[in-house]
């Protein structure tokens, strides 16, 4: 089914319904991005099913989000069943062999599969204001408690170290004010609440340590097959801001992380984007525009990122364009809209004297597919009427039984089930909160002298690397004892924190990505 550097996609029929020619998707252009669209029940997942079997049988690790859990299936050995063998007969796919492909679950809630997280720190300010679906005030402050606690290396790992940075900015509000840029004291109620809004829909687990590592989705087994991660999204989809902007962290992350390759003769990894309207969804211009761009940078790196949506109006159309290889199944024409997608679709195949392309879009079958991959030096085929192939794994849904047999013997069994709360930005705060109160009784003797600070109401915590623990005042002396107890508290911190999570020297900030991850 592998022919040499090809992933076997189906059959071309000619216009007279018989066998034209089978239809591949070269591996060297696979990082070249990819658009899989079609009305509801046309084939989409089965399409995406069958893709992501072919890049894992070239020894290409796969990542996909389960929507409905009909892809969980790709983890357990396909049954013969007269309709997938008929199709099979059909396109000359003789023998149709089943077979078991070794997949790894993944679940945010960790229900279906391997825990995943991410730390706040990792995510950024762009993307958490995403989630958060932030008003511009209150990006504005988000974007403050990340310099604070980027310049400061605080670690905020989950949901608590931000409300306790977010406790200590409102406590401190008029003194940060003046250093990093206006904080209001409203805009940070206003994202204390929705934290807890957050905190209430789950997100809490998914924010906190052991936060994935990228390479544990880009494992290889033994006998050179790619992993295939299937993220568990039944239950996450109910929050389709978190699926987004998860999905959108992963992007970032493979971004950040991976060494640029230039063309790779097989991609690092596929990166199925299922849902793919979730994602641009009300986003705001800014984050589209880092997305195309990550999108586009991410070739480089050998990622090959593949969008699934019914409409292919659903992406924005600087990342249509990037999109080489495309499977286009069945739309319908009733509403203007969907008249629009139709034409669109069709606009962007290179046309086929044999058909017309928008006429044959409402009236493909169910597998079946308008087909146009890159070839020659990377320009698109012609494109052509194609059977998709069946499945060689089930079709349907794992039972919880082999679920849980599969993460069993998964690689990374055991390495993400159990949380590690280490210190980070909540204990940093609440231990000087604590040594401030039991101080504080020594510092009423000073308290004339250091009435001229402006936070003299509040909390007497410092940042350092900002010059507030080096205060111009006469009260110069007493902070300064402290902020050496503070520094080292940090230092300590850093050490116990990986490097990424916090600057590898203090008063080093740390750098961001074009999506606001962490730069490594
Ligand atoms: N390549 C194929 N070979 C054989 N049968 C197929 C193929 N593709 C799709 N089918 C049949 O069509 C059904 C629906 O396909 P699929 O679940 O992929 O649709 P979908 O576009 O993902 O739908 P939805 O939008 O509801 O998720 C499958 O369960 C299967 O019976
Ligand atoms: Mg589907």
């Amino acid at each position: 089914m592998l022919q040499d550097g090809k992933l076997y996609i189906g059959t071309s029929r000619k216009p007279d319904d018989t066998n034209n020619k089978p239809e591949y998707l070269e591996l060297k252009f696979g990082n070249r991005h990819g658009l899989v669209t079609g009305a509801t029940g046309t084939g989409k997942t089965v399409t995406l099913q069958i893709l992501a079997e072919g890049f894992s049988n070239a020894g290409v690790p796969v990542f996909c989000a389960d929507v409905k859990g009909d892809l969980s299936g790709i983890g357990a050995i396909g049954e013969a069943k007269d309709f997938l063998q008929k199709r099979a007969d059909q396109i000359g796919l003789t023998p149709y062999e089943f077979q078991q492909f070794p997949v790894i679950f993944w679940d945010l809630y960790g229900e279906k599969g391997h825990r995943v997280r991410t730390t706040i720190s990792e995510m950024g300010p762009l993307l958490l204001s995403r989630l958060m679906n932030a008003t511009d005030a209150q990006e504005g402050v988000i974007n403050i408690a990340f310099k604070i606690a980027d310049q400061g290396g605080l670690p905020l790992l989950d949901l608590k170290d931000f409300q306790a940075l977010l406790n200590y900015m409102g406590e401190n509000a008029g003194a940060l004010s003046s250093q990093f840029g206006f904080i209001s004291k409203a805009s940070v109620g206003s994202i204390q609440r929705e934290l807890l809004i957050l905190e209430q829909q789950g997100a809490e687990q998914f924010f906190g340590e052991p936060a994935l590592k990228i390479s544990d989705i880009m494992r290889t087994t033994n006998d050179g097959r790619g992993a295939i991660s299937v993220l568990a999204a039944d239950k996450l989809m109910m929050n389709p801001r978190l699926y987004g902007t998860f999905l959108l962290w992963m992007l970032s992350e493979l971004f950040e992380v991976l060494p640029e390759v230039g063309d790779p003769d097989k991609p690092k990894l596929v990166f199925f984007f299922d849902e793919a309207h979730l994602l641009f969804n009300e986003a705001p211009k800014v984050l589209i525009e880092r997305v195309e761009q990550v999108v586009r940078l991410i070739r480089s790196k050998g990622v090959g990122v593949y969008f699934v949506t019914q409409n292919p109006l659903d992406v924005p159309e600087t990342v249509l364009a990037q999109l080489g290889n495309r499977v286009q199944h069945a739309l319908r024409a009733y509403t203007p809209r969907e008249q629009k997608a139709v034409k669109t679709a069709a606009d962007t195949f290179r046309p086929n004297p044999d058909f017309d392309c928008a006429t044959v879009i409402t009236n493909l079958g169910t597998g079946e597919a308008l087909v146009s991959t890159l070839e020659g030096k990377g320009s698109p085929s012609m494109v052509e009427r194609t059977l998709i192939r069946p499945p060689s794994s089930r079709l349907g849904p794992v039972t919880d039984a082999e679920r849980k047999e599969i993460m069993g013997v998964s690689p990374v069994a055991g390495l993400y089930d159990e949380d590690v709360d280490r210190e980070s930005a909540y204990e940093i705060l609440t231990a000087r909160a604590k040594k401030a109160a039991e101080t504080a009784a020594a510092q009423q003797e000073a308290a004339t002298q250091e009435a001229s600070q402006p936070s003299s109401g509040g909390s007497r915590w410092t940042l350092p690397g900002f010059g507030d623990e080096e205060p111009a005042s006469p009260s110069a002396a007493k902070p300064k004892a402290r902020s050496g107890y503070q520094r080292e508290t940090i230092a300590e911190a850093a050490m116990k924190s990986v490097a990424r999570t916090v600057a590898s020297s203090l008063g080093r900030a740390l750098v961001r990505g074009i999506l606001g991850s962490l730069r490594r």
